[in-house]
Order: structure tokens, then sequence, then C-alpha cells
């Protein structure tokens, strides 16, 4: 059932942070922009109306789009952008999931201020597993720039240099007392004593993974991403970008000598070899209806940023809610085995380039090696009309069992190279897939938040190393893992995912660290037809945007 229709007018707004004003892209003149609220299983229409100068379009991450990968948004993959001028409406179709998404834009680097929370309740009817909370309030992690991100970005690809890291990190667009002229804006929440409250925390960030907590208080998760999980309780979370976690805090500190307590986000970050803003974004818990004055607590204490056991330990924690009502399906046999590689590379730096990488080349990125070119007209609209050739290559390259020792520090130089090329993996449809990501310390190993569109995996295994093919399985969890649409690959080590291919479609699948995706750490599935009707990509909508 259609539940509504939303209008998105992408446009631009002046917005001042950090004691300056600069125009940014926005949905509605918003930022963070609007929320999105639906029942699992409805369907949402959203209308994009491009009032902005440049190309743009958006990307509902973490819904499945059963048969409709025409509305996924990633551009070049399933859609030409949407132009200046023009409008295209997408087809949101909710089916499995509940819990905490969120949408964003997926052209360049706009998704630094275009994006938003999507809540997705349960159905009419039905109700959490868990008492209601008293309210519940999207917690969106992002990044701020001084510098027009579309710039930078321009630069840093024509350099073939790294990134200018963000000036700030913020909580819901805000970068909170610590930073100048940010005190009167910082991001408040208003809480009663005794009551629970429900937090939907969304790394919407380019470049940053999060641990998150809130002073004085613990905070139980329920949910990653659209799924729910068995309960646990921590003194933070980590959260990469493009996950979610849903998680329950007890207000119940409004009796104590404070009443108003920092909640913060720093990053952690792994790569020694990249820049980080390492600095602390704080927002406020703030009990309204405290017997006395507003004494303010410290700051929470937070995991340092280079602190990968935190990370792994809250990691390892999360595990699928596995009940009757929400039930695990987790394929047991394999059909297709991949090992993909992750890295950081470099490729020779051509000619008009700045040439700013390591020893004079280009900074590149890569999954078995091959570095992803954006094509020039959208895979899906050439693959559903037959003219894929030209376009993109249906050759994706397996990787042997063991091709090298990809987890030490001493790799040979030649290593250190990939290509550009466009190679896609094609799957039959109802095909079981097991992808093992493992990272490499090809330029310094890094933890990786990888992401699949089309699709929601279990991660059924996870460890330090070189994933090994006959004695990691064993450690499987195959009963109750986590059910999630992006998952941090931990750093100089592995990680395994299990997912049914019975999505028809064009699928993208790349590192959800933005500076990775435009450096080529990324795929596509092309998920074939089924036999059945049901099992075949609906024909397009007749207003698909043309390149
Ligand atoms: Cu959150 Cu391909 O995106
Ligand atoms: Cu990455």
């Amino acid at each position: 059932s259609v539940r509504c229709h939303y209008d998105f007018f992408i446009r631009e707004a002046n917005y001042t942070r950090l004691c300056s004003e600069k125009t940014i892209l926005t949905v509605n003149g918003e930022f963070p922009g609007p929320t999105i609220f639906a029942r699992k299983g409805d369907v949402v229409l959203v209308n994009v109306h491009n009032q902005g100068d440049q190309n743009v379009t958006i990307h509902w991450h973490g819904v499945d789009q059963p048969r409709n990968p025409w509305s996924d948004g990633p551009a070049y993959i399933t859609q030409c952008p949407i132009q200046p001028g023009n409008t295209f409406t997408y087809r949101i179709i909710f089916s499995e999931e509940e819990g905490t998404l969120w949408w964003h834009a997926h052209s360049d680097f706009d998704r630094a201020t275009v994006h938003g929370a999507i809540v997705i309740h349960p159905r009419r009817g039905a109700a959490y597993p868990f008492p209601k909370p008293h309210r519940e309030v999207p917690i969106i992690l992002g990044e701020w720039w001084n510098r027009d991100v579309g710039q930078m970005l321009a630069e840093a690809l024509s350099s073939g240099g790294d990134f200018q890291p963000s000036d700030a990190n913020t909580i819901n667009g805000q970068p909170g007392d610590l930073f100048p002229c940010s005190s009167d804006t910082t991001f408040k929440l208003p809480v009663e004593h005794g009551k629970t409250y429900m937090l939907r925390i969304i790394n919407a960030a380019l470049t940053n993974e999060f641990f998150f907590a809130i002073a004085g208080h613990r905070l139980t998760v329920v949910g990653t991403d659209a799924a729910y999980t068995k309960q646990f309780t921590v003194d933070h979370v980590f959260i990469g970008p493009g996950q979610t976690k849903t998680v329950l805090l007890n207000a119940d500190r409004g009796r104590s000598n404070h009443t108003r307590y920092y909640m913060a986000a720093r990053p952690y970050a792994t790569n020694p070899l990249a820049r980080f803003d390492n600095s602390t974004t704080t927002a406020v818990l703030e009990y309204i209806d405290a017997p006395q004055a507003t004494a303010m607590s410290d700051i929470p204490a937070l995991p340092a940023i280079n602190d990968s056991a935190a990370a792994e330990a809250y990691s390892v924690q999360l595990k699928s809610l596995a009940s009757e009502e929400h039930p695990v399906d987790v394929p047991r046999l394999v059909d297709e085995h991949m090992l993909i590689t992750i890295a950081v590379n470099e490729i020779p730096c051509t000619p008009g380039e700045l040439c700013k990488g390591p020893r004079n080349n280009s900074l590149a990125a890569s999954l078995n090696n091959v570095s992803f070119e954006m094509p020039s007209t959208a895979i899906l609209g050439a693959y559903y009309t037959s003219v894929l050739l030209g376009v993109a290559k249906t050759n994706f390259p397996d990787n042997p069992a063991v091709a090298f020792n990809y987890t030490t520090d001493d790799l040979p130089l030649d290593l250190r190279f990939t290509a550009r090329d466009t190679r896609v993996k094609v799957l039959e449809y109802g095909t079981v897939v097991e992808v093992v990501f493992q990272d490499t310390s090809i330029l310094g190993s890094e933890s990786h938040p990888m992401h699949l569109h089309g699709y929601s995996f279990y991660v059924v295994g996870r460890g330090a190393g070189n994933f090994d093919r006959h004695k990691d399985p064993a450690t499987y969890n195959l009963d109750d893992p986590p059910y999630q649409n992006t998952v941090s690959v931990p750093k100089a080590g592995w990680a395994a995912i299990r997912f049914r291919a019975a999505n028809p479609g064009v699928w993208f699948m790349h590192c959800h660290f933005e500076r990775h995706m435009v450096w080529g750490m990324e795929t596509v599935f092309i998920v074939k037809n089924g036999k059945a009707e049901e099992a075949k990509i609906m024909p397009p909508p007749p207003n698909m945007p043309k390149c």
C-alpha cells in the first residue's frame, strides 16, 4: 500500500558553521535533511526535484528494493543522474526492513550534506520486541568541511593525492561546544527522569568511523541497520559509515548532581597514512524536570582513535534477535565462494595530473586488484536493454585462495599497482553467495565499511590476519549472526558475509569511505532474473533520467 509521498527539493542553502557561512546542497533547505517515516511493508514515493545546479541522485541506504533496482539510486550504476531542472520519482519498496536506515545522495560528494534518517516502524498492530520507548530520536553523525566538498573532490581526483580531512565532526549537523562559534547551536536532547528513549544512531560521515557515548549512561543496543539484535549494554557504540545502531537509553540520572550530560562521538581511524579530523563532537542530554540547576557532566570517556580492540569487542557482540517473530534464515550451503581483497593502491600517473600520490603516482583503491571505473551511462539500463558490452565487462576476477600474505608489513612493491576497469560479477538468480572480505596492507591496512546494495547479509564470521579457508569457517556463527547492509571489515583482518541472490538487478558493492569509493574500491553484482514472473526485474518507470 502506498503510504505517502514526499517531495524533495534539491537546492542550495546558506549555512554557518565554525564561524563562517557557506553554500551547501540540501533537501528542502534542511541540513540534515527530512526524516522519512514508514511501516514495514510500505511503499513510499519520493519526488526528487533537482533545483540545484549539479547532477544528483538519491539512494535509500539499506532498503532492498526487491526487483526494483531502478529506484536504488547510485549514479551510473542504476540510473543516470537527475539533471538540474528535472524531477525523478523514486519508488521505495520496504519489504523485510524494520528499524533505522537512512537516505543519502549517491553522486559525487553530495552526500556530505544531502542525507537524512529513514524510520521504519513495525507493521500496524505489531510491536517492538521490547517495551515501547517514550520518544524516538535520530542521532546523525556527520562531518563538516569549511571548503566546498565538490571542489575538494575535483581537486583531489585531479591531483592524484589524498583528500582534505573534515574541519569538524557533527551530531545532527552541529559540531558542539568544543568548537568555535558552535556552543549556541549544540544539539540538545530534552529528557525526563525515569523514561526510556530510543536513539536511532546513523553514521552519515564521508570518512570516519566513530565511537559514541553518553556520560553517566549506558546504552542498550536493540538493532543494527534494519534488523533487531539480541540486547546488549555498552558504555560506547562503535559505528561505521553507512551503519545504523538503534539503542535504548534509560534516563535514570535526573536526580543526581548533574542534570546535563554530554554525548560525544570521536573517530576510530586506522590508517596511519591518512589524515583525519580526530576531534570530538558533542551534544547534550538535558533533564528538563530536574529539581535543581543545571550542572554539566564531563565529556564521556571514549576509546582512543586507534583502539581496534575496542571496535572489535563491540562488533563481536552483535547477534540477530533470532526470535519466533524475527527469525533468521542463514544459508547453510554456499554455491559461490568469493574472496575479495581490499586495497588502497597507487596507479601510474596520467599526463596532465599533478601526481601527488605516493612516489609521484596517483592514489587508487581496488577490490581483487581492479580499480572500478565508473561508466558514462548506467549499467542497469545497459544490462536491461542487452547492450552491456562496451559499458561493463562481466569478468570481475576470482581471487585464488591465498594469492599472497595479505597482512604483513613488507609486501612486494609490485602489489601496490592496480589498473582501472569496469568489471562486474554476474550471479544466477538464487545463488547462495559467501563473500570473504580480506583487508590487505598494500598501502597500509585499514578497517573498511563494506556496503552491498539490494540485500542485507548475515555477517557469519570475522577475524584477524589472513582468512584461512580450512580453519576459519569452523568459527562461523550460523545460528544468530547479525543481519546488516554494511560490515566493518577489521583492519588487517577479514569478515565473511552470506546472502542468497534472490533479488534480480544491478547492485553496487563498495567501501562506504567516500574517498575509497572514488578511488575505485567497489564492484557490481548483476543478479539475473529468476524463472517465475515474480522473480524478474520490474519494467523501468517511464521517467528514468537520461545520461
Ligand atoms: Cu550508503 Cu552505495 O551507499
Ligand atoms: Cu575503504
